[in-house]
Order: structure tokens, then C-alpha cells, then sequence
């Protein structure tokens, strides 16, 4: 569509910012129902085995506990394992909260104290005691790696790599070769607000339910199924999250317990996780991947081939797109890749930020950072050299790749071309500078949404999607393309998000929902702008000027020129002339939507080059990251200010992910030992250096019907790679284990 940008595409500052600074913003955990209790998890010290004695006198004799509630006295709920299947279709038996007494993983939720007060629940889930029969466990990796399978069946989005030509041939005919191990660490989400969950018991026996999630509707589908009620009987808010990554794409335990605690209690309970027990749920998956490049000596790549594993629980088969990026995204007539999982007696891994990509990208980039310099070729060159203009896995033409701008405006803002080859010539006193490169790329997604725009006598334009905003700025994106479609003041309008109750929109990830909801509500106005001309058009009180084809809606107006000058009509005025005290109009946004058949033969990608200055101290042993530069390809941007947070907040991520991230097993116990922020290291802000974020122009009609390819992910891929490839740079060493530690 071509959108005359008044507002989109304007770097308006969050329109949610002011509530969430001030505490108007509630949180799933601020919500304070009359008579509440407070749910404390008691989790299981061990990995696998069966709960013999639960000894709960102690816990209930603390004054305020209410129950303790365990597998043997909860209440009902579903008994089929598919009930409790969530909108992510992870293949498997879910995990089903205080089914039964056996136990799946460390961590796992044994039993619910419900008390008046948070303090008492606390001290008595301090003093419940559990007998348990241990059975063996293994969630060593290298262990599990000797049992790697791969699923008969698969989530949906999962794509097996399509090999092309004779990789292994071509191998071993090649003039230059690398060939190694990279690994990746597991690594929690770790969002500021921890998973919550209010549990409300309304008047008429429904719910209501406040959880911090990334899809309400998805949520809503889980309860209701997994406590056998009928949809309408359960209502899901999350109007604000304060972060997720994705550990909010699946229901997490916390939602299960409190609403099951408040139907067996009848008053409304909240469950609220500990930053410590962050850590018994989602993670990014531990991932090897053994890479082999050839090429000839000219830098022409011949030969890759790409065998990765990520773990999974021993319950489900959690799958990851690690291996098939760099088969898209380079020419080489030769390649050919594998993917299995490994499992493991812990929690499912799940999807975190650029679930795939975020492991894949960055670990084949590292990997032709390597095979760059074997050819003693630049990086940047020999990435141009070996530059593909399609799907390269597929054969098939993409929707755009503006790639080739992003590597050659981040080189001139970064002023790559003054950097010299060998490593560790770039010196300023003690430190070693270093300059690395890296490029990412991400699937630009678009998933059928519906949005309503409705306007009232009051003058406002109120939008409504069950979208939810995880602190990306969906808020204030959709206000921006709901004030760009109807022709409305950007202050003159509402938005509603984050409750199930509201137009269908699926689950907040995959970068999707800037393109999903976008569309929707784009329509959704245009639809209801159409429907009150029409209304007024076949008014006999309105005045004769207003008509479909001449009039201008403009600044929250109508108005036209007639022979006697301009004539304008207020909204509210015009409501009334059609006889209306409100109008609304629901519409749909699906792919296709433009009837281009091309849409369905294209692939879609987001695309990004990274460019990163270290300075290493070898005496020290440390890595400070002092500049970093994001040149992103994402078709049009909403809103370059929130577009430009969400890529800086990436890269931190992927700082994190190349120079701290490590969620640490301990083996005899099977447990995440380091789940705190003392010993879980992000980075602070003294970690984080100069970051420029910019955005190559890319025209795009066919990705999605507003041209829009999403940002949410895009700038964890290749980021750490580049991270890793200046350190190389810097110090003439190779790490292939992210995160890269001091003495590593
Ligand atoms: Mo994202 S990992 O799809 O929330």
C-alpha cells in the first residue's frame, strides 16, 4: 500500500511511556482482588523419580496458611495429555503441573502454599518436606549427544534443510577447508518482570485471569482445555509485560497453579515466580554445530555442510531451525546439512529471541569469519563475494534482500575500510583492538489478525486487538497506523491490547506482529472510515458535500471544497447526523491479501550487517565491546525510535550471549546452579559501548500488505558473531564456545 506517511514511519515516542513510569501500568502481579491469597511453588530438588511422602503438617500449622495444595488434593483437571498441549505445538507429552507424583525435572513444581500474607506462604514453603524415590538422571549435554534423535514429528514451522549438489565431494575437493565445533550455552530469558499470575474468581464462578504472557488467547485456550472449562468461562489480561524473549510463549506453570488454586479455594489467588525460579522453566537450548566450509582459492565458496543438535526435555521434542541459514543465505553450489536433539531430564528448551537464528546465524558467521581469512580475503569481501540473491536453499526468489546496502552503508558509518587485515595489529597501548563483522538474517513473518476500530461520540478512535505489547512498542505503533489510515490526531486515539477477549491476533513472537497487527488495524480503519461516509452519504440530515469519493477525512475532520469554500464536519457531529452514537468496524488481515499470487513463491527475510570494535587487555584477560553498529534491511519501519530500542536491546542481548550468558548445570543434581543475577551475568551498563542503529531503505510490497518486516529479533543475529570475530581480530585466537569467558 502506498502509505503518504504523516505517521507512520515517525519516531513518536512510546504513547504507553508515561503509565509505565509513573505505576499506572499494572502488571500481571499488581493486581490486588479483595481476600487474595499468595501462592508460593515448592519445587523439586531433584531431576527424576517419584514423590513418595509429602509432610506438610509443619507448613500448615504457620499462622495465615491457608492449604497446601499438592497432586493429592488439588482439584480437577483434564486428564489427557493433549489437554494440555499450548499454541506452540511442541510435539511430546506436556507437562502437566501436579498431575501426578513423578517427577520430569529439577525444579518442578511439587506443591502451592496459599496463605493470607506473602510472608507466611513463603515460610511455609520453606517447611515442606517431600520424601522422593530418585531415579537416574542425565542432563549433561555431551552425554545426551550420545542419544540425539530426530523427531517423527516436528512443530510446524520447522523446515528440513533441502541439500543441493555433492556436499561431501566438493569437500574434499576443495582448496581451502575449515572445519569445527561451535558451541552456544544454554541461556535463560530473563525478563525484568518475573512470571505471575493473578487468578480471579468473578461472581458467576468465570475467571479472570491476569498472567504475564506473550498470547492471551493462547493462554486462554490452555486453561480452559487443561481445567476442562468452556472458553468463555476463562478471561486472559496481560495489558502490560515488562519483557519476555519468548519464556512467555508457552503457559507457564504459574498461570496453571494460581487458577487451579483459585477454583479449589474460590477466592482469588496470585502466584508470582522467584528469580530463581525463572530458571526451572524455558531456556534456550545448548546447541553444538559441527560446520565444514571449502572453497577455492579464489574465496568462491564450494562446500558447506552444517550438522547441528540442540537439547530437548525427555518429555517433548523441542526443535530449533539452527542449521539452515547459511544454506539460504549464501550461493555455493554444494551444500548439505542435518539437525537432531539431544535429551535431556530438564524443563523443555524453548524459543528465545531469534530462536534458530540467534544460535545459528551466529555460529555459521564465526565460522566464515574463518574461512574468510583462509582465503586471506576480507570478511566483508568474501561475504559480497559469495552473496546470494535468493533463497538459495529453496531456489526461490525473495520478496527483497536489501543485504548489499546494510554491508555497504554499516562499512562507511562504521569506516571498516580502515581496518587492517592482520590480526592483532590494531593496537592502542596495552589493548589489542579488534574489528569484526558479521551478517544476520531473520524470517520476516506475517500471521492472520483481526483489529476493531470503533469510533465514539467523544471524538476518539479506539483500537482493539488481543495483541500484546512485551515492551517492543506495539502500542504506539498500532496508534500510529490507526492515525495514518483513518486521518486522525495520533492523541485522538486508543489503543486496547493484551486481553482475550478482544479481535483475534495470534501470540506475540516470531517478529510477526508489527506486519499482523499492523495490517489489521490498518484495515480495520479504513473499513470503519468508508462506513461513516457511507452512513453520512445516505443520511438525509447530513449536509449534501459529504460523499465517498470527494471527501478528506484529515486531523480528526471531514471536509471538501465546494463552490461556496472549504466545508469541514466534526466526527462527533457527523457521528450524530448519521444517527450513531458509535461506530465500529472489525476486519481481518491475511496473507495474500494483496491477491498477488507471487506472495506464496517468494521467501521472506529480514536481513542485517554488524560491525563491532573490541579492545582486549592481555594482561587483564578482558573483552570490553566499545562500539557496535546494526545496519538493518527490515522493509518499512513503523517507527524508527521503538524499531531502534528493539535492536539495541537485541545487542545487548547478543553481548550477553558472546561474553556472559551461561546458564551452568550442575551435573550430580541436574539443576541450573547459577539461577540469580550474581552469578547469571548480563550486561550492565557498563558493558554496553556506543550503539548505532540504522536502517537501509528497503521498498518491500509483497512481505506483508504494509511493507513491513518486523524488528523484534533481527539484531541478536550476527551480532554476537561479530562480537567473537573482532575478538579474533584483536588477539589472532579463535573461540568457537559462545559465551567467550576470561581463560577460556
Ligand atoms: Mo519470540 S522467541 O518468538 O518470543
Amino acid at each position: 500500500m502506498n502509505v503518504i506517511s504523516t505517521h507512520i514511519g515517525q519516531p513518536v515516542s512510546r504513547i504507553d511511556g508515561v503509565a509505565k513510569v509513573t505505576g499506572q501500568a499494572k502488571y500481571a502481579a499488581e493486581a490486588h482482588p479483595p481476600g487474595m491469597l499468595y501462592g508460593v511453588v515448592v519445587n523439586s530438588p531433584i531431576a527424576r523419580g517419584r514423590i513418595e511422602t509429602i509432610h506438610d503438617a509443619e507448613a500448615r500449622q504457620v499462622p495465615g496458611v491457608i492449604e497446601v495444595m499438592t497432586h493429592l488434593n488439588r482439584p480437577h483437571a483434564a486428564l489427557f495429555e493433549k489437554s494440555y498441549m499450548d499454541g506452540l505445538g511442541v510435539p511430546g507429552v506436556p507437562y502437566r503441573p501436579l498431575h501426578d507424583g513423578e517427577i520430569h525435572f529439577n525444579g518442578q513444581p511439587v506443591a502451592v502454599v496459599l496463605a493470607e500474607t506473602f510472608e507466611a506462604a513463603r515460610e511455609a514453603a520453606m517447611v515442606v518436606r517431600v520424601d522422593y524415590e530418585r531415579w537416574p538422571h542425565n542432563a549433561d549435554f555431551e552425554v545426551a549427544l550420545h542419544q540425539k534423535y530426530m523427531p517423527s514429528k516436528t512443530r510446524s514451522n520447522y523446515v528440513p534443510p533441502k541439500p543441493r549438489g555433492d556436499a561431501a565431494a566438493a569437500y574434499a575437493l576443495s582448496a581451502v577447508k575449515i572445519e569445527g565445533r561451535y558451541h552456544l550455552a544454554p541461556e535463560h530469558h530473563n525478563p525484568m518482570e518475573m512470571h505471575a499470575t493473578t487468578a480471579i474468581v468473578e461472581d458467576d464462578g468465570t475467571f479472570t485471569v491476569w498472567d504475564k504472557t506473550q498470547g492471551p488467547q493462547a493462554v486462554q485456550a490452555y486453561l480452559a482445555s487443561a481445567l476442562s472449562l468452556s472458553k468463555d468461562q476463562v478471561r486472559v489480561r496481560n495489558p502490560y509485560v515488562g519483557g519476555a524473549f519468548g519464556s512467555g510463549l508457552r503457559a507457564v506453570y504459574n498461570v496453571f497453579l494460581a487458577t487451579l488454586a483459585a477454583e479449589m479455594l474460590k477466592r482469588a489467588v496470585r502466584v508470582t515466580l522467584t528469580r530463581s525460579q525463572m530458571f526451572t522453566h524455558a531456556f534456550r537450548p545448548e546447541a553444538v554445530m559441527d560446520i565444514a566450509l571449502g572453497a577455492s582459492r579464489d574465496g568462491t565458496l564450494q562446500s558447506m555442510i552444517v550438522k547441528g543438535v540442540t537439547d530437548t526435555s525427555r518429555f517433548e521434542h523441542n526443535i530449533e531451525n539452527i542449521v539452515i541459514w547459511g544454506l539460504i543465505n549464501y550461493k555455493c553450489p554444494n551444500a548439505t546439512a542435518d539437525y537432531k536433539v539431544a535429551p535431556r531430564d530438564t524443563y523443555t528448551s524453548s524459543d528465545m529471541r531469534a530462536p534458530g537464528a540467534a544460535t545459528g546465524v551466529n555460529l555459521l558467521e564465526m565460522a566464515i569469519d574463518e574461512m574468510a581469512y583462509a582465503c586471506s580475503m576480507d570478511p566483508l569481501a568474501f561475504r559480497l563475494h559469495n552473496y546470494s540473491d535468493i533463497d538459495a536453499m529453496h531456489d526461490m526468489p525473495l520478496t527483497s534482500k536489501a543485504l548489499r546496502d546494510a554491508m555497504a552503508q554499516g562499512a562507511q558509518h562504521f569506516g571498516w575500510h580502515d581496518r587492517s587485515m592482520m590480526p592483532g595489529s590494531m593496537r592502542d597501548g596495552r589493548e589489542l583492538i579488534g574489528w569484526g563483522m558479521a551478517t544476520g538474517i531473520w524470517d520476516a513473518m506475517f500471521s492472520p489478525t483481526s483489529a476493531r476500530a470503533r469510533l465514539g461520540q467523544d471524538g476518539r478512535l479506539h483500537i482493539a486487538t488481543a495483541a500484546s505489547d512485551i515492551g517492543t512498542g506495539t502500542y504506539t505503533i498500532l496508534a500510529q497506523t490507526a492515525a495514518e489510515a483513518f486521518g486522525m490526531p495520533l492523541d485522538r486515539i486508543d489503543v486496547e491490547l493484551g486481553d482475550s477477549t478482544l479481535p483475534e491476533c495470534p501470540t506475540e513472537g516470531g517478529s510477526w506482529t508489527a506486519a499482523s497487527a499492523g495490517a489489521a488495524v490498518w484495515l480495520a480503519c479504513l473499513s470503519l472510515r468508508r462506513k461513516l461516509i457511507d452512513m453520512l452519504a445516505r443520511s438525509e440530515n447530513a449536509p449534501p458535500w459529504v460523499k465517498q469519493d470527494t471527501v478528506t477525512l484529515e486531523g480528526g475532520i471531514l471536509h471538501d471544497m465546494t463552490e461556496n469554500g472549504p466545508v469541514s464536519l466534526s466526527l462527533p457531529d457527523a457521528l450524530s447526523l448519521a444517527g450513531y452514537d458509535a461506530l465500529e468496524a472489525e476486519e481481518t488481515a491475511k496473507p495474500g491479501l494483496r491477491g498477488k499470487i507471487s506472495q506464496m513463491r517468494k521467501a521472506r527475510f529480514t536481513h542485517s550487517a554488524v560491525f563491532c570494535e573490541v579492545r582486549v587487555d592481555p594482561e587483564l584477560d578482558t573483552v570490553r565491546v566499545t562500539r557496535l553498529l546494526n545496519a538493518v534491511a527490515a522493509g518499512r519501519i513503523m517507527n524508527p525510535k521503538t524499531a531502534a530500542s528493539q535492536i539495541r536491546g537485541a545487542m545487548v542481548m547478543a553481548t550477553g550471549m558472546a561474553l556472559h550468558e551461561e546458564s551452568l548445570m550442575d551435573e550430580r543434581v541436574d539443576r541450573f546452579m547459577n539461577h540469580n543475577f550474581a552469578e547469571y551475568h548480563i550486561p550492565a551498563h557498563a558493558d554496553i559501548p556506543d550503539m548505532d542503529v540504522l536502517f537501509v531503505n528497503e521498498h518491500d510490497d509483497e512481505v506483508s500488505p504494509l511493507g513491513v518486516k518486523g524488528i523484534g529479533e533481527i539484531g541478536m543475529c550476527g551480532t554476537a558473531a561479530a562480537i567473537a570475530n573482532a575478538i579474533f581480530h584483536a588477539t589472532g585466537r579463535r573461540y568457537r564456545n559462545l559465551p567467550i569467558m576470561p581463560g577460556a
